[in-house]
């Protein structure tokens, strides 16, 4: 039982970035950043990235994630297309293998890659390392694979957490909500097991309200209420007065 689209969007975002920044000191103002997934971390870190003066490629196989990130002004294409043209790949989907063997006979020289999925597993770090020809530790957490038309390929944190690795992982002034989220869950469940099966459930939306209004407070943000005219307005059939 969670739910985590703050810490993922919001938090993935920022420390992603944040962790290629310290790893590589690369400027991604005019860079072409290659996003592979546009779930939720997928959509923070294309945003941040945009933010920054990058112009965002994104790939996903999900067709309305696609066409989200369409609307959301990114370019979408395949990978097999986007290899060719990325300066940097960042990869967000939870897959095995997003960046694989043919994706990286494809890219330019001087490419970084980096993974910020959960499990090493998104880029074929195998593959990269027997087309190789030599490798070296660059610096610390950034290997460099020579292929043998020497091309390089800059590897950060071995295909693992970059934001993890390179960084600090998510600001606190996001984690307070996921926790947050998760205690009240326990209590939830403490006083609603009886009454629940063995699977998995969506927090429910009182405490994501609650949680979303105690952050709001913290910030020191008060929003509307809604008045009792148009609770009766927006819950009735009638259209008009
Ligand atoms: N770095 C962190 O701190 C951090 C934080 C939270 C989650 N995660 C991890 O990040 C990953 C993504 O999490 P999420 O919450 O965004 O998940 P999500 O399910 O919201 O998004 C994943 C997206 O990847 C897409 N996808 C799957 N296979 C793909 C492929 N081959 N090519 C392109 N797109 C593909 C899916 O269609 C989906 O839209 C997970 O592994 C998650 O555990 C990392």
């Amino acid at each position: 039982m969670t739910k985590h689209f703050f810490d993922n969007r919001y938090g993935t975002g920022q420390s992603t970035l944040d962790g290629i920044i310290r790893l590589t000191d690369m400027l991604l103002a005019g860079k072409n950043v290659v996003v592979a997934g546009y779930g939720w971390c997928g959509r923070g870190v294309a945003m941040k990235a945009r933010g920054m003066g990058s112009k965002v490629i994104v790939t996903e196989v999900d067709e309305v994630k696609a066409l989200e990130a369409v609307m959301d002004g990114f370019q979408v294409m395949s990978m097999t297309k986007a290899a060719a043209l990325g300066d940097l790949f960042i990869t967000l989907t939870g897959d095995i293998h997003v960046i694989d063997k043919h994706h990286f006979k494809l890219m330019k020289s001087g490419v970084v890659i980096c993974n910020s999925g959960h499990f090493d597993v998104e880029i074929n770090v195998a593959a990269l390392s027997k087309m190789a020809k030599s490798k070296r530790e660059a610096k610390p957490l950034v290997d460099e694979y020579v292929l043998s038309n020497n091309k390089k390929i800059y590897l950060l944190a071995q295909g693992r957490l970059i934001n993890l690795a390179g960084a600090e992982g998510h600001p606190a002034s996001v984690m307070d909500m996921s926790f947050a989220n998760q205690a009240l869950c326990a209590e939830h469940i403490v006083g609603n097991y009886m009454k629940m099966d063995k699977q998995v459930y969506d927090v429910p939306a009182r405490i994501d309200k609650n949680v979303a209004l105690l952050k709001l407070k913290s910030m020191g943000i008060a929003i509307d209420k809604l008045t009792n005219e148009q609770k009766k307005y927006l819950s009735s059939w009638e259209i008009g007065t």
